[in-house]
């Protein structure tokens, strides 16, 4: 399950189909990145991080690893590579259309990052992705282009194609966390209308349209894969990188009770008019989800895929 920001980063909500402890938080866009930082290190593939390591060519000082990363929010996955150690000399160029989350990364990176082997230089960029690969001073320039939960909320066909133009020849490519087609809640409320709900939220990703184009689908991690085909890249690992989250004895790891909350406040916004939809059901059917994250036990499951390929030379 991607979500898109073009809604204003926080609102606070209050509705009736919210109970309790849902009912007065604040739905901030930056607070759900953070929270979803711990969600997404469990799930990240490692078998495909590996590969990424494997692969990464020899930066020296004079020549560091040039890497793009676009839809880069607030920069929890620079902050991943740091932590696990994963570049040593390294340009870094984060870009998000959303100024407000690079604002916010600004104020969590410095513009030079060093520990241990890593020393990274970042800057930033606001604007729109594909614009900014389209733009010929930036063509063939970058060693890898990451864009982490970012490429399902794109038309695919048209910005894989515009994204690579951006990377070197030979240059790797690091799409991860890209959805395919599995919104999963438990326990279950009513089987019937659990996956009623499942295939109209899927069918909003489907018919989802940003400035009159298309942007995304719900099966994006496998058209991903025949896209990258099309476009004649090697693949060179691809594996799952599912969001698994539940409660333990101590409840929900860090912050990811509110990272639920925000999912299912997601759904309901997505589906709140819906003619096809009950809605006095629905806010019952909110409510309760709700009521399953206060109690710990909501069980969510997202199906999802990393893929790392090369282009050619
Ligand atoms: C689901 S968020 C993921 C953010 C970050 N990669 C992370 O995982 O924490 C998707 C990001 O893509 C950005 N975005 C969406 N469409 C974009 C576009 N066309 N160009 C640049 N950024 C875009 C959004 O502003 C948002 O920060």
């Amino acid at each position: 399950m991607r979500l898109l920001t073009t809604a204003a980063p926080s609102a606070r909500m209050k509705n009736p189909s919210q109970s309790g402890l849902a009912a007065t938080i604040d739905y901030s866009f930056i607070r759900y990145l953070e929270a979803k930082k711990t969600v997404d290190d469990r799930a990240l593939n490692t078998h495909v991080w590996q590969a990424l390591a494997n692969e990464l060519p020899a930066a020296t000082i004079e020549r560091p690893l040039r890497v793009l990363e676009v839809g880069a929010g607030i920069g929890t996955m620079v902050e991943r590579l740091v932590e696990q150690q994963m570049f040593g000399h390294t340009q870094y160029t984060a870009l998000d259309e959303n100024a407000a989350l690079i604002v916010e990364l600004q104020r969590r990176l410095p513009r030079r990052i060093r520990r241990g082997k890593t020393d990274i230089r970042m800057e930033t960029f606001i604007g729109d992705a594909p614009s900014f690969a389209n733009r010929v001073e930036n063509k063939h320039d970058w060693d890898l282009l990451i864009a982490h939960a970012f490429i399902d909320l794109v038309d695919l066909p048209t910005a894989v194609r515009s994204l690579l133009t951006c990377l070197q020849p030979g240059g790797l490519f690091y799409f991860t966390m890209v959805f395919d087609d599995a919104t999963i809640l438990q326990p279950e409320i009513d089987p019937i209308f659990d996956s009623q709900i499942e295939r109209l939220y899927h069918l909003t990703m489907d018919q989802r349209l940003t400035q009159g184009q298309p942007s995304g689908d719900s099966q994006s991690g496998r058209h991903l894969l025949s896209c990258l085909q099309q476009e004649r890249a090697t693949l060179l690992a691809a594996g799952g990188s599912d969001w698994v989250v539940l409660g333990g004895p101590e409840g929900y790891p860090a912050d990811e009770a509110f990272f639920l909350h925000f999912i299912i406040h997601t759904i309901r916004i997505a589906l709140r008019d819906h003619p096809e939809i009950d809605p006095v059901r629905f806010s019952t059917w909110v409510a309760e989800r709700h009521t399953q994250v206060e109690r710990g036990k909501l069980i969510y499951i997202a199906h999802q895929l990393d893929v790392l390929g090369r282009i050619s030379t």
